[in-house]
């Protein structure tokens, strides 16, 4: 099929391929790949997902038609991008600018570790699922699903927002599409250039509750800690009792305020 946008970008979407109905991007793409059927930057796009997949062995549903589902390929060539935390850090990060500049009035957050958040409720989930070489990252599946034009209303179960519900009219799903690819392939290119650790720090910057209070579920007990960061492999730090410890995802459950 062919592509509905045109991107303008270096490596992410200069292939683009389009199904109007998959299983899962991520698993066609890693399935692409194994085949050696791809090239890097590949981003492949489906309409409808009958097996869309999420963070957690869980499932991602979304209307067909009314949102963005797309996986994107990486194959890293530094060392930089072999750290797969910095990778979703970048990404998560360049998503979250992109929200900003689209919703200006809007609340804006990542949820660690990658769930994106407008005004307290899931815009956009990222999945990245990687293929190994040995002990080096050989690609990286990264998936992406952004709530556009479906409607969650107030009382979603899912806890879910899309641009209709914020900005109470229809939204060009492929000027979005378009313009988040551009977003994601600055941050990208970014990323492969960085000395600095400018990605890291926005990317604490820009946590849910980052240097604040707030109410987590850890063994079943609610405790109120400070978020204090990320180390390296991308798990949380939280400071309680004046005590700094780091969790894995799905260790801890942090409580959203309604
Ligand atoms: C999450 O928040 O749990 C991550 C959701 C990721 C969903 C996207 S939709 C496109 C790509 N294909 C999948 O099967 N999953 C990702």
């Amino acid at each position: 099929m062919t592509a509905k946008i045109k991107p303008n970008t270096q490596i992410i979407g200069q292939n683009l391929v389009y199904f109007e109905r998959l299983d899962s991007t991520n698993h066609l793409a890693m399935e692409m790949y194994k085949y050696q059927l791809i090239e890097n930057g590949t981003v492949i796009y489906t309409d409808e997902q009958t097996q869309g997949r999420g963070q957690m062995q869980r499932t991602w549903k979304s209307a067909p038609y009314e949102n963005l589902l797309f996986s994107i390929i990486l194959m890293p060539v530094t060392n930089a991008i072999s750290n797969p935390f910095l990778l979703n850090k970048c990404i998560t990060l360049a998503i979250s600018q992109f929200l900003k500049e689209q919703l200006p009035n809007a609340k804006v957050y990542i949820k660690w570790p990658n769930d994106l958040m407008v005004n307290n409720k899931k815009i956009a989930g990222v999945l990245i699922e990687n293929s190994f070489s040995g002990s080096q990252i050989s690609a990286s599946i990264i998936g992406i699903g952004m709530n556009v034009n479906e409607h969650f209303g107030e009382s979603s179960e899912f806890n879910a927002t899309s641009f209709v519900d914020i900005k109470n009219e229809v939204s060009d799903k492929w000027l979005i599409f378009e313009q988040l690819l551009e977003t994601l392939d600055t941050f990208y290119l970014q990323l492969m250039n960085e000395q600095s650790g400018t990605i890291e720090t926005l990317f604490n910057q820009s946590l849910l509750g980052y240097q604040q209070l707030e109410q987590f579920i850890i063994e079943g007990q609610v405790i109120e800690a400070k978020i204090t960061g990320c180390d390296a492999d991308g798990r949380l730090l939280l400071m309680h009792n004046n005590t700094t410890n780091a969790y894995l995802h799905g260790a801890i459950q942090q409580i959203i305020a309604a």
